[in-house]
């Protein structure tokens, strides 16, 4: 059957202690430069929310993202390969930004290899904007990766919030 048949069976849940090894698995053929299992789990562990998309109950893929002091950023999201292309990432990515909006996030931060064009394309599709580059940020099979910093405004700030996070970001 064709993954587009499947969309209507797309979901978005939890993520479960059970998930991981899955998770674990697509990031390995899904990512240029996968994280460690251990970084799953402590994600898991430390409380950053954790979601799976599915089809049916088979889990393919994941996103992550952390919030602390009204900024979220997006640690990591994938698809698996035989996944990609059906429109799941963008359906992960909106509910994570769905949730920066509950959680009343001013801003989602991310970090995407420059060389990473379909990352950058369903980011750029979703609003977010290159804020800056990190040098060498990423390590690969073929060297040291620059990144793109990006970032998403979400709800409006008012114009005392804008003054004080300028001061406390000049600091
Ligand atoms: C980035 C990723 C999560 C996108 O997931 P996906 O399910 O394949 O993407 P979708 O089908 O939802 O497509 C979303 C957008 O991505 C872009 N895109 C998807 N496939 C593409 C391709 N083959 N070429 C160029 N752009 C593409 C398009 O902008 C697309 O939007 P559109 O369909 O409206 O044109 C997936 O490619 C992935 O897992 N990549 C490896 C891991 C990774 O790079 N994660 C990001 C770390 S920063």
């Amino acid at each position: 059957m064709a993954i587009s048949e499947n969309r209507d069976q797309f979901s978005i849940r939890e993520m479960g202690p059970d998930d991981l090894e899955q998770v674990g698995s697509i990031e390995q053929v899904a990512s240029a430069h996968p994280w460690r299992r251990s970084l799953f789990q402590s994600c898991f562990d430390g409380g950053y929310h954790c979601f799976v998309g599915c089809v049916d109950s088979v889990v393919v893929g994941f996103g992550i993202l952390s919030v602390a002091a009204k900024e979220a950023h997006l640690q990591n999201i994938a698809v698996s390969p035989d996944w990609q292309g059906a429109g799941y990432g963008r359906d992960l990515l909106g509910a994570l930004i769905d949730l920066a909006n509950e959680l009343s996030a001013r801003v989602i931060f991310l970090e995407v290899s420059v060389e990473n064009s379909v990352a950058l394309s369903l980011y750029l599709s979703k609003g977010f904007r290159e804020i800056g580059i990190r040098k060498n940020y990423y390590t690969t099979a073929d060297g040291k990766k620059d990144a793109r910093i990006m970032r998403l405004n979400l709800a409006k700030t008012s114009g005392f919030e804008m003054i004080t996070e300028m001061i406390r970001r000049s600091d």
